[in-house]
Parts: structure tokens; C-alpha cells; sequence
């Protein structure tokens, strides 16, 4: 084997072992969403270098690099739509694989720290997009920017300090872009390219993707790496790489005016990843909306494999028919009731607003009960009364949260309009 082939193979074996259970390599265990992420993670990082060369992270001189960059440099805004639309993909492709893991069972025994990793990453990932979208200096970046920021300040007790440490003082301005820079090219894909070796590792330490339990056949019917694992790879990785060039072409990254911090346009919204938690301020009390839930949500996600039997048999889809049926009942009545909730509360919220009294306790603590007492009635029902087993009860109550987030955030991006009213999105220009 020449020696350039041999470094190659060598790589490819650090990440990967040497020989991987046949059964690991079909398409629909995974999907190859990790490897899709991964892929995204590595055009993010090709095409941030290349936009290095042409960005100027000052707020006099930002939004021109970009115009010159989209308008002179050969093939620029091309590059730039690749990273956009690479940033936003790999959103939607992370929540997918989290999904993948929860419903085929991956994160149980061996794999609980790589679970609280691929938290980690998601937060990081989170925190990548948000840092990038201010550094264009338009309309758009700032006052997303300012909105999300004016949402730390809710936060009980150190709420307003972490909001002037983003800020790096009381408004948006040079050291809000000057901090957001160092975050956005070097602290967050510093820390996010270590988490994701680390990852990776994991995986390979826990003998390759989750396998059906019990079956002795398949765990012992192994293939060599190279090239059964590395051809199906290198394929969802080149469909995926053609798909975002595609994508690239035909729709370009908004750009709106420089940022002007005298107009605010109407509606005022969050990067489209957080519409869910801005969609939570119109019902909630902030406190609750913005600190209470999305930690009660976080603390309840990492700590979910740690509780004992919280995962599903591994490899098996749903764990089994009858909770492929519970899967599918969970994101009905996920979606279905977090409509109704919202709706609902629309029009309470226009005819009795007057006399909503202490906030803190009608629109925080009482929702907030509610809604647990919701939750534990459903697993309840579902373990005592109809006989699912405790990881299929958990199961339906991930989804259901997770439908509702993706509700709220549907309806944020689309049917939110001036005011942040309800409207359709066909009838946003009439305002
Ligand atoms: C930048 C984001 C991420 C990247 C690049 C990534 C990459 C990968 C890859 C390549 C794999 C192995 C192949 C596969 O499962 O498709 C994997 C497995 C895994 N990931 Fe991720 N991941 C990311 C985020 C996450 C998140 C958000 C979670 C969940 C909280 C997670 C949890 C896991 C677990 C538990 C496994 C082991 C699955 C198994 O053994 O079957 N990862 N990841």
C-alpha cells in the first residue's frame, strides 16, 4: 500500500476500530446523522477560515466586508452561504441525531457520558450560531442579538451581570461585536472541536453504535472498516456536501440594512433556533420562560440516562411496535395540545389581560405546576394503567416536550407577525 494510502487508513483507524459489527452498518440504525453533523461541523470550519480573510470584526467596518465580500470577492458569497446554511443545518440534523439516540435506545448503560457530551456539543453548537449572527452588523443581527440578550437579564440574580458581561456593557455595540468574535472563531469551535474528539472516542470505547440486545449472531459477524463503514460514510457525507452546494446556489443569507440601533423593526425576533423560548415569553412570566423551564428542561435531559431503566431496548426503533404506536400518540397529542395551550391562551390573554393579577404566580408558578402535574398524570397512566414499560413512558414524555418546542418554534418562524400577533404567514405583508 503506498505510504500516502497507509497515513490515510491510519486516520480513519483512530477514529474508528479496525473491524465494526455487520449489523452497525445498516443505513436506518442511525441514519448517519452523527457523521452528517460531523461533516457540517467540518464545511463550518473550511468555510469560517475563508471568511477570516475578508471579515473585519469592527462595528465601523463589519457590514462593508461583508458587502465587498458578496459583491467583489470571486465566489464569496458563495462561501458565505455555504457557512450559513452548513450553521443552520447542523441545528436541525444534531436535534434529529439527540432523537435517534433517545428512540433506539443509545443512551443507556456505556453510553450515559457520551449522552451529557452530546449535550454539551448541542449547547455549543447553539452558542456558534448565536455568536455568528451578529457579526454581519445588519438589522437583522442586531436587534436578534438585543432581543436575546435582553432575555439573560431575566434571569434571577445574576441576570443582569451576564447580560453586561455578553454586552460588555449596559447596550449592543463594539465590545458586544468584539466579544461575540472571540467567541464565535475561537473559544466555542476550540472547545467544540475537543468535546467532538472526546465524542467520537466515546463511541468507539462503547464498541461502535448501539446493537439489538441478545442477538450473540450479529455482534459476532464483523467487517473490516475500510471499506464497508468508510464507503457508506464517505457517501452520506458527499450527498450531504452536494445538498448544502444546492442549497447554496439557489437561496442566498439575508443581509439586511447596517444596523441601526435608533429602529427597531417590528416584529423584533429572536435567530429562529430560539423562537421557542421567545414564543414561551408571551405565556409565561420571563422568569419562568427564560430561566425555570429551559432549566427544568435541561436539568431533566441530562440527567434522564442516569435514572435507572429511562432507555428503550438498544437498536430496535421505538423499542418495539407497541411503542412506535406510543411514539406516534406522544407527538400527536404533543402538538395537538401545545396548539390548543397556545390558541387558548391568545384569547384569554385578549379578553381577561386586565385582571391577570400577580403574574409571577398566574402566568409562572401555576402554569409550571400544570404542567407537572400533566407529565407525571401521563407517565403514571402509562406505567400503572396500561402496562408500558418505564423507558417507553420516558420516551413519550421526551417527545412530548420536544414536539411542543418544535411547535412553538414553528409557529415563532411563521406565524408570528407584527407584535408578535398571530397571523398567517401568506397575510404578513398586509401587516
Ligand atoms: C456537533 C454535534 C454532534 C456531532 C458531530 C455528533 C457526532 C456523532 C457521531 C459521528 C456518532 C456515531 C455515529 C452516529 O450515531 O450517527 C455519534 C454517536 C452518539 N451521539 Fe453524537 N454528535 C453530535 C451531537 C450529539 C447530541 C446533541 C447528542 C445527544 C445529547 C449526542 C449523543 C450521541 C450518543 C449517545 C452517541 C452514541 C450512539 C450509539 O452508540 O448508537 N450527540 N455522534
Amino acid at each position: 500500500m503506498p505510504k500516502s494510502r497507509r497515513s490515510i487508513t491510519d486516520l480513519i483507524l483512530h477514529l474508528h476500530p479496525p473491524t465494526v459489527p455487520r449489523e452497525t452498518l445498516r443505513l436506518t440504525l442511525s441514519w448517519g446523522l452523527g457523521g452528517m453533523a460531523a461533516v457540517l461541523v467540518g464545511l463550518l470550519f473550511l468555510t469560517g477560515i475563508l471568511l477570516l480573510l475578508a471579515y473585519q470584526p469592527s462595528t465601523d467596518h463589519a457590514y462593508n466586508s461583508i458587502l465587498i465580500l458578496t459583491r467583489e470577492v470571486p465566489f464569496g458569497l458563495w462561501v458565505r452561504n455555504i457557512h450559513h446554511w452548513s450553521a443552520n443545518l447542523l441545528v436541525v440534523i444534531a436535534f434529529l441525531h439527540l432523537l435517534r439516540v433517545v428512540l433506539t435506545g443509545a443512551f443507556g448503560q456505556g453510553r450515559r457520558l457520551n449522552w451529557v457530551i452530546g449535550l454539551l456539543l448541542l449547547f455549543l453548537l447553539l452558542a456558534s450560531n448565536f455568536t455568528g449572527y451578529l457579526l454581519p452588523w445588519d438589522q437583522l443581527a442586531y436587534w436578534a442579538v438585543t432581543i436575546c440578550t435582553s432575555m439573560l437579564g431575566y434571569i434571577p440574580v445574576c441576570g443582569l451581570w451576564l447580560q453586561e458581561l455578553f454586552r460588555g456593557g449596559a447596550e449592543i455595540g463594539p465590545a458586544t461585536l468584539a466579544n461575540f468574535f472571540v467567541l464565535h472563531v475561537a473559544f466555542v469551535p476550540g472547545t467544540l472541536f475537543i468535546l467532538l474528539l472526546w465524542h467520537f472516542w466515546l463511541v468507539r470505547r462503547a464498541g461502535g453504535l448501539v446493537q439489538v440486545q441478545h442477538d450473540e449472531q450479529a455482534i459476532t459477524n464483523r467487517v473490516p472498516t475500510t471499506p464497508h463503514l468508510i464507503v457508506r460514510e464517505a457517501a452520506v457525507g458527499l450527498v450531504l456536501i452536494a445538498f448544502v452546494v444546492l442549497l447554496s446556489i439557489l437561496w442566498d443569507t439575508p443581509l439586511l440594512e447596517q444596523a441601526n440601533p435608533g429602529m427597531s423593526p417590528n416584529p423584533a425576533k429572536a435567530p429562529w433556533y430560539f423562537l421557542g423560548f421567545q414564543e414561551l415569553l408571551l405565556h409565561l412570566h420571563p422568569v419562568f420562560a427564560v430561566f425555570v423551564w429551559p432549566l427544568l428542561g435541561a436539568a431533566a435531559l441530562l440527567s434522564v440516562p442516569f435514572w435507572s431503566e429511562t432507555a428503550l431496548p438498544t437498536g430496535v426503533w421505538f423499542g418495539s411496535e407497541r411503542g412506535r404506536k406510543l411514539a406516534l400518540w406522544s407527538v400527536s397529542v404533543g402538538a395537538l395540545a401545545t396548539l390548543a395551550i397556545i390558541l387558548g391562551d391568545n384569547l384569554l390573554l385578549s379578553s381577561v389581560e386586565a385582571v391577570a393579577g400577580n403574574t409571577l404566580i398566574t402566568r409562572g408558578l401555576v402554569p409550571t405546576i400544570l404542567f407537572l402535574v400533566f407529565l407525571t398524570g401521563i407517565y403514571l397512566l402509562l406505567v400503572k394503567k396500561m402496562n408500558y414499560t418505564r423507558a417507553e413512558a420516558v420516551m413519550s414524555l421526551i417527545l412530548l416536550i420536544l414536539v411542543a418546542l418544535t411547535v412553538c418554534t414553528v409557529i415563532g418562524v411563521w406565524f408570528r407577525g407584527a407584535e408578535m400577533h398571530l397571523v398567517w404567514p401568506w397575510g404578513q405583508g398586509d401587516g
